[in-house]
C-alpha cells in the first residue's frame, strides 16, 4: 500500500453550530407517528431497534407496498449479491398508480408542470393512469416484452415519468440518458443496453432557445443496430428529420389503444431500470435497480425524510435524467400519492428569480435541490428571491456534494427564513435512495449529513478495515439495503472490485467522510479528490468549503499538484461573486483566510480565479477534468461534462 494511503484524513475545519427541529413538526412528524405506533420512545431507540434490519424493513415495508403474491424471505445475502423480498411477485407501477384507482388520490393531481416559456398543465392521478396505459399498450403492439430495453431520451416533462412508467408497467427495463447528454453519450448507452426501441421527442425550450433533440437522437441510431423503433413526443411543433419504418409519432400509437393495461406481475428482484452512473470518474457503470425493495426504499426514506403528507407540493428540482428524479420526483412521490411539481427550464431563465416565482405560484412547501444551485442563486443575491413569497415552504433539501456551511446558512436563512429544517440527504446512484440523512427530528450541524436512516448502518473505516471517530477515512456501508444495486450491467467483476474488494462484505462508497464523536457523518468528497500535502492527507471539500466562506468568493475548486517536498501542492480555482475584480491583493487575502480557517498547512500554493468550473451536467465539479487541465495531461471521458468553455478558462488560467 503506498504511503499516501494509510494515513487518515485531516480535521482541519470544525463547524460547532446545532439546530434544533422545531417543536411541532417532530410532534406531527411521519416517523414520530411510525414510532408511537411502535412504542419507540427516542431517535436513539428507533436506531436501535432497526439494526434488526430484516424486522424493520419488512415492518416500514407494510405501509408503503402492496405485494401480488407475498414474499418468504425478507433478506437473502450473499455478499456482494443481495435479494429483498425474495419470492414476492411485485410490480412498481401498481403501487405508483394502479392503486390509487380506488380511492380519493385517483383525482389528486400527481404533477403539476411548468414548461419554461410559461405554458402549464396539470395531470391527475388518473390521468396518468390512462396516459400509461394507453403507451403502455403502444409499446407491446410494437413487440415489446418483458425484459426488453427501451431507451428514453426526454426532457423535463410529463411524458418522461409517462414512458418510465408505461415500460415498468410491461415488464420492459427503462434506460433513461439525460435530454442534456450529447448524440454519442446516448448511442454508448443504448448500445450498452441494446435498447430495442428509443422515445425521444422533436425539440424542447431552454434559456429561451429550443434543443432539436430528434436530431440528436438520429446521430446516435446512425449506428444503434438494436433499435428497431424511435418514438417521437410532439413538445413544440418544429419540423424534425424522419425516418420512415422506424420512426413514428407518440400521438399516433396511443390514439385508438385502450385505457386500461394489465400489469405484468414480476418478481420483486426483477429489474425495473438501468440507469448510467453521471461519471465525475471514469467510463459511465450501468446500474441495475429492481422493482420490490427499491420500492420499499424510496418510498420510506421520503416519507420519512421530507415527512410528506396529503396536502403537501413537493418539488424535487433535480432532473429526472439522473437517480434523484428517478427515485424521488418518479416512483417515490407517486407512491406516496403526492403532488409534484415539474419544471422543464433553467434555473435563472428568464430571471434569476425562475424557481422562487414558481414556489410562490404553486405554494410549494419542500423544496430539494443541490449545493450548486443553491451557490447560483447565492450568486445573484437575496434581492431576487424576496421579491416572492416563500411562506408555503416548510422542508427544504440537498443533495449532490457536500454542503458547505456556507450555503447551508444561506439557504436556511433566505429560502427557509430560519423555519425550515435542511434535509442533507447523502446516497449515491448505487444506493436507490438516502442512506445518510437527518429526519425531521434530527438536531442538524450545517454542512454533516447527520446520522444513518434506520436500517442503515454506515461507518468510517481506516485502510485497515478498523472503525475510526473524529478522523477522515473510508465510508462504508456495513449490511445490505433494500434498494441496493442489483449488479453493473454486463460488468460483475468491475462491480466487485469497485465496491466489495477493498474489504470484505462491506460497501465501499468511494467518499472519504468522518464520523464525529456523536455519531453525525461529515462527507468530505470523493477519495480519488484527497489531498496529500505533506503527509497529511486533506479533503479538497474541506478546503473549498473555507474558501467559500469568504464573502468574495462564490465558488472554488481544488485540486492536488505533484510537489516535490510536500508531495502535492494546492492548486485552487475560484469563481468570485459578481462585482468582484480579482487581484493579487485577493489572492493573498484569501491564501490567509484559508489558514485562518484550517491551519497554515491547507493554503493553497496557487490560486486562479476563472469565471466558471468545469462541471457535470448534473452539476458536480468535474476535479479529475481540472486536475489534467493544471497538468497539462489528457482529460479522458468528457462526456458527461456540461460547460466545455469553462474547461478552456482553466487552461488558460494555468
Ligand atoms: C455521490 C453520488 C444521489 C443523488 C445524486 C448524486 C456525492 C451525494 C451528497 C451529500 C455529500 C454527496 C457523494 C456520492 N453526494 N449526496 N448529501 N453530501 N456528498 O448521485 O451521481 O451517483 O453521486 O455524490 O460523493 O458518492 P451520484
Amino acid at each position: 500500500m503506498a504511503e499516501k494511503e494509510k494515513q487518515n484524513i485531516a480535521v482541519l475545519l470544525e463547524e460547532k453550530r446545532v439546530f434544533n427541529p422545531p417543536e411541532d413538526l417532530v410532534r406531527n412528524s411521519n416517523v414520530k407517528k411510525w414510532m408511537d405506533e411502535h412504542g419507540i420512545k427516542s431517535y436513539e431507540e428507533l436506531l436501535e431497534k432497526a439494526k434488526d434490519i430484516e424486522w424493520f424493513w419488512a415492518e416500514v415495508a407494510k405501509d408503503v407496498v402492496e405485494w401480488y403474491e407475498p414474499y418468504k424471505k425478507v433478506l437473502e445475502w450473499n455478499p456482494p449479491y443481495a435479494e429483498w423480498f425474495v419470492g414476492a411477485k411485485y410490480n412498481i407501477v401498481h403501487d405508483a398508480l394502479d392503486k390509487h384507482m380506488e380511492t380519493d388520490v385517483k383525482d389528486k393531481v400527481a404533477y403539476i408542470f411548468e414548461g419554461e416559456p410559461g405554458d402549464t398543465k396539470q395531470l391527475t392521478y388518473h390521468d396518468l393512469y390512462v396516459e400509461v396505459n394507453k403507451l403502455a399498450n403502444a409499446l407491446k403492439e410494437l413487440g415489446i416484452k418483458k425484459g426488453d430495453r427501451v431507451g428514453i431520451y426526454l426532457p423535463m416533462i410529463p411524458e418522461l415519468p409517462i414512458a418510465m412508467l408505461a415500460c415498468a408497467k410491461i415488464g420492459a427495463i427503462h434506460s433513461v440518458v439525460f435530454s442534456g447528454f450529447s448524440a454519442l453519450a446516448l448511442r454508448d448507452r443504448i448500445n450498452d443496453c441494446e435498447a430495442k426501441a428509443v422515445i425521444t421527442c422533436d425539440s424542447f425550450y431552454r434559456r429561451g432557445n429550443k434543443v432539436a433533440l430528434k436530431k440528436q437522437a438520429d446521430e446516435a441510431l446512425e449506428d444503434a443496430p438494436s433499435v428497431e423503433h424511435c418514438i417521437v413526443y410532439r413538445r413544440t411543433g418544429d419540423e424534425v428529420p424522419w425516418n420512415e419504418g422506424r420512426d413514428l409519432w407518440w400521438h399516433d400509437i396511443v390514439k385508438d389503444q385502450p385505457e386500461e393495461c394489465e400489469t405484468e406481475k414480476m418478481d420483486a428482484n426483477d429489474p425495473l431500470y438501468f440507469l448510467y452512473t453521471s461519471g465525475t470518474t471514469g467510463k459511465p457503470k450501468g446500474i441495475i435497480h429492481r422493482h420490490g425493495g427499491y420500492a420499499v426504499g424510496i418510498a420510506t426514506t421520503l416519507k420519512w425524510v421530507f415527512d410528506l403528507k396529503k396536502n403537501d407540493v413537493w418539488w424535487c428540482a433535480a432532473d429526472v435524467g439522473w437517480v434523484t428524479g428517478h427515485s424521488y420526483i418518479v416512483y417515490a412521490p407517486l407512491i406516496l400519492g403526492v403532488t409534484s411539481v415539474i419544471y422543464e427550464g433553467a434555473p435563472n431563465y428568464p430571471e434569476p428569480d425562475r424557481w422562487w416565482e414558481i414556489i410562490e405560484k404553486y405554494k410549494v412547501s419542500v423544496l430539494y435541490t443541490s449545493p450548486t444551485s443553491i451557490r447560483l442563486f447565492m450568486r445573484y443575491g437575496e434581492e431576487w428571491v424576496n421579491k416572492h413569497n416563500l411562506s408555503s415552504l416548510r422542508l427544504l433539501g440537498s443533495v449532490g456534494e457536500p454542503i458547505n456551511p456556507e450555503a447551508w446558512i444561506w439557504y436556511h436563512k433566505n429560502i427557509g427564513k430560519e423555519k425550515c429544517p435542511i434535509m442533507d440527504t447523502w446516497w449515491q446512484t448505487e444506493t436507490g435512495h438516502f442512506l445518510i440523512t437527518p429526519l425531521p427530528i434530527t438536531p442538524l450541524k450545517p454542512g454533516s449529513a447527520t446520522k444513518p436512516f434506520p436500517g442503515i448502518q454506515a461507518d468510517v473505516f481506516d485502510e485497515n478495515g478498523k472503525s475510526i471517530t473524529n478522523a477522515g477515512g473510508n465510508l462504508v456501508i456495513l449490511k445490505p439495503w433494500p434498494g441496493m444495486l442489483k449488479g453493473l450491467y454486463k460488468a460483475p467483476e468491475r462491480y466487485k472490485e469497485t465496491y466489495w474488494s477493498k474489504f470484505k462484505d462491506v460497501y465501499l462508497a468511494g467518499d472519504v467522510a468522518r464520523k464525529d464523536e456523536d455519531g453525525y457523518f461529515w462527507i468530505q468528497g470523493r477519495a480519488d479528490d484527497v489531498l496529500n500535502v505533506s503527509g497529511h492527507r486533506i479533503g479538497n471539500s474541506e478546503v473549498e468549503s473555507a474558501l467559500v466562506s469568504h464573502p468574495k468568493v462564490a465558488e472554488a475548486a481544488v485540486v492536488g499538484k505533484p510537489h516535490e517536498l510536500k508531495g502535492e501542492a494546492i492548486v485552487a480555482f475560484v469563481a468570485l461573486k459578481s462585482g468582484v475584480e480579482p487581484s493579487e491583493e485577493l489572492k493573498k487575502e484569501l491564501r490567509e483566510h484559508v489558514g485562518v480557517q484550517m491551519g497554515k498547512i491547507a493554503r493553497p500554493d496557487e490560486i486562479w480565479f476563472v469565471n466558471d468550473l468545469p462541471k457535470t451536467r448534473s452539476g458536480k465539479i468535474m476535479r479529475r477534468v481540472i486536475r489534467a487541465k493544471a497538468l497539462g495531461q489528457d482529460v479522458g471521458d468528457t462526456s458527461t461534462l456540461a460547460n466545455p468553455e469553462a474547461v478552456e478558462e482553466i487552461s488558460k488560467a494555468v
